[in-house]
């Protein structure tokens, strides 16, 4: 019954299987006496997701990441210790008699390359950190059950369903995507998305702080710069917009679709999901991809229209003439337009022209009230000779609420098919002169009945 010769390998390879195992564990939970070393993986119970060291593209350097487990090419989503990157594997993922998580390496006691930093809680030796199965990673107080810290609280360059983007007004709370620096690097790059609270809230894309794409207010549908979002969605999209917060977060109808939006290091606003046949991301969505999705492409008081065929996408809008017409000429508008010499949009007979289809103007300084309907909205607007433009604020049961802008009318946008309709100011002049071949080259103006004067 003694093994034989050729079945000793067998025996050698359980043993260094095994070895192996003993010394890079899986987990379920972190604590203070089960610390995480580089090797080990923290699973989600559903294992769709895994926590770990893991090494960037072409970089030598280790981080601390959350990635799907059931993705064959490894896709990481969070990240801890962005721009403290580890040399070596001597990384170990710990609670500390604080209570924190916290990312030591190098073998010594100094303080940690990255901590949950929430030392305000009085340590109990029930803290401990888990994945949940939407790849939240939680440090959990088992005592009374409360969530201390949460990685969806502090977004890395992905939106992950059920995750929150934009921001918590009572604690200021900010959920924001950064991208990576490049493909080698997590560390902050130049790129943030975010919804900007300012005014009527907006959803942009920013390069180094300035506006680089926008995504324009919530219509109740859809952002007004997305029309995409209008088809059969594979999400239930919620947005809020209260005395608490201002976020949007998308849960997924079917759990078994793999979906995600990254901000990327180019400065792509990206939605991709996973197919598994062919094992590749799929992107069925990203901005800015044209010239007219650019912030302000045509400056002020214009529209961009990239269905001109052949034409410059730049023109102004009704009652508004190029600021520098010699620049306009050559093809560059970011001069923009100003209102027409001699116009009178004051008391004088003037009324709105209609642009259909558009990503409305920048609501960071208009003014909302969701109480009026259309033609109370075009009521209120005539009356104050600033309003230059109005517009329905909400898109769902048929267009409801007012939306007025004051002051220029900035990065307005067409659509081939899916729109807003915005009302400009334009002057007496204006509207009768509105020939119908105008109409007819301007596709995208139509009429509208005069209100006379106001008064
Ligand atoms: C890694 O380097 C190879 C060869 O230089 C290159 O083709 C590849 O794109 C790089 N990958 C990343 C993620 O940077
Ligand atoms: C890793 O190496 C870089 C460059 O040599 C050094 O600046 C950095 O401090 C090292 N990081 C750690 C965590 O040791
Ligand atoms: C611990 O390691 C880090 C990273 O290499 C280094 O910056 C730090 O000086 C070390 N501290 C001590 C006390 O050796
Ligand atoms: C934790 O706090 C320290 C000191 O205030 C700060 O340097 C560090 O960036 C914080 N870490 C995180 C992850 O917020
Ligand atoms: C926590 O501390 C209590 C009291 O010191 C001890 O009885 C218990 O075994 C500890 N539990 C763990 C999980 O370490
Ligand atoms: C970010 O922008 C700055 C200023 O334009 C530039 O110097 C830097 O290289 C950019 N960083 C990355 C990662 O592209
Ligand atoms: C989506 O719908 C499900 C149930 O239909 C609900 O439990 C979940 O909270 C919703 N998610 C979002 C982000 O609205
Ligand atoms: C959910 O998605 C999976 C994978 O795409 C598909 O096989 C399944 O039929 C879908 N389930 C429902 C209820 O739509
Ligand atoms: C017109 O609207 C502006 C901006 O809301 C406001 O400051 C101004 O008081 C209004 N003027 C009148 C006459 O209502």
């Amino acid at each position: 019954m003694a093994a034989s010769i050729q079945s000793l390998p067998f025996f050698l390879q359980i043993l260094l299987l095994h070895l192996h195992q003993s010394h890079c564990k899986t987990l379920n939970t972190i604590s203070a006496s089960l610390p995480l070393h580089d090797g080990d993986v923290l699973f989600s119970n559903n294992k769709h997701f895994a926590l770990g060291f893991f090494r960037p593209g072409n970089s030598t350097r280790r981080f601390i990441g959350i990635w799907y487990n059931k993705v064959s090419e490894q896709t990481v989503f969070w990240v801890a210790n962005r721009d403290r990157p580890i040399n070596d594997t001597s990384g170990v993922l710990s609670i500390n008699s604080q209570g924190d998580i916290v990312l030591h390496c190098c073998s010594n006691g100094s303080s940690p390359l990255w901590s949950t930093n929430m030392s305000t809680t009085i340590f109990d030796n029930t803290t401990t950190a888990k994945l949940q199965d939407t790849g939240n990673f939680i440090l959990l107080q088992r005592l009374n059950n409360r969530v201390l810290w949460q990685s969806f609280d502090h977004p890395t360059d992905t939106l992950m369903p059920f995750m929150k983007l934009g921001l918590d007004r009572r604690t200021g709370m900010d959920w924001v995507l950064t991208s990576w620096k490049s493909m080698d690097d997590p560390g902050p790059g130049n790129f943030t998305h975010r919804i900007d609270p300012t005014g009527y809230p907006q959803i942009f894309v920013y390069k180094n702080g300035a506006p680089h794409w926008r995504g324009g207010p919530w219509t109740g549908l859809r952002w007004s710069g997305v029309p995409q979002m209008i088809n059969p969605y594979i999400f239930n999209v919620s947005f809020v917009n209260d005395q608490e917060e201002v976020s949007i977060s998308f849960g997924l109808r079917n759990m078994s679709i793999i979906s995600r939006m990254v901000m990327d290091p180019s400065g792509l606003i990206q939605r991709s999901t996973w197919q598994d046949r062919g094992g590749r991301w799929i992107q069925f969505y990203a901005a800015p991809v044209e010239q007219c999705d650019y912030y302000g492409a045509c400056g002020a008081n214009s529209n961009c229209n990239p269905y001109n065929t052949g034409q410059f996408a730049c023109t102004c809008l009704p009652g508004f003439d190029p600021r520098s017409p010699a620049d306009w000429f050559l093809r560059d508008g970011s001069g923009g337009c100003m209102r027409s010499p001699g116009a009178s949009t004051c008391q004088s007979g003037e009324g709105f022209i209609k642009v259909a289809r558009v990503k409305v103007p920048d609501t960071s300084r208009a003014h909302a009230d969701m109480s009026m309907s259309l033609k109370e909205c075009e009521e209120e607007c005539l009356k104050n000779c600033s309003c230059t433009a109005y517009s329905a604020a909400d898109e769902s049961r048929g267009g409801f609420g007012c939306l007025a802008w004051y002051d220029d009318l900035l990065d307005t946008r067409t659509f081939s098919d899916i729109g807003q309709d915005l009302y400009i100011r334009v002057d007496a002049a204006v509207l009768g002169t509105q020939e119908p071949t105008f109409v007819l080259n301007l596709l995208s103006f139509n009429y509208i009945d005069s209100l006379g004067p106001y008064c």
